[in-house]
């Protein structure tokens, strides 16, 4: 579930932004994104888990709010199951971005809302706003 703190941060991209299609990302897999530019850019990363689940977070570590890819684009432990960050190797879990190993264990990534529309990841609405037209809240 989304704390909402991502909509409060400069550049956040607004419901229904297209992040990428559906297909360019085999399983498992990661992208960055980024929205605006300089120190204040809006960056948020996806993930897509072995069995295809779809993940938002902020591109933000709880340890030390720095970027978790240093901007490398690399997300994913070796084995690919899990989230890393590059900065001091904390791992966190590809489904809810907790936190199980290194500096901030039990703390949490925060999550943006993801919505499928027509074969896109796109940027999802609010848990409580109504279903995109043609969309699925993932
Ligand atoms: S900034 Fe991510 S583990 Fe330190």
């Amino acid at each position: 579930m989304s704390d909402g703190y991502w909509r409060r941060r400069p550049f956040a991209p607004v419901p229904s932004t297209r992040l990428i299609g559906i297909d360019e990302l085999v399983p498992p897999a990661a992208r960055a994104f980024t929205f605006g530019a300089g120190p204040n850019a809006f960056r948020m990363f996806i993930v897509r888990s072995i069995s295809g689940e779809l993940r938002g977070y902020l591109n933000l570590c709880p340890h030390a709010s720095l970027t978790l890819d240093r901007d490398s684009g690399e997300f994913l432990t070796p084995d690919r199951d899990a989230i890393f960050c590059r900065q001091h190797c904390a791992i966190f879990s590809m489904l809810d971005g907790r936190c199980f190993s290194g500096a901030c264990e039990g703390e949490y990534l925060h999550p943006i809302e993801l919505a499928l529309i027509d074969g896109w990841v796109c940027i999802g609405s609010r848990p409580n706003d109504p279903p995109e037209s043609g969309g699925a809240a993932i």
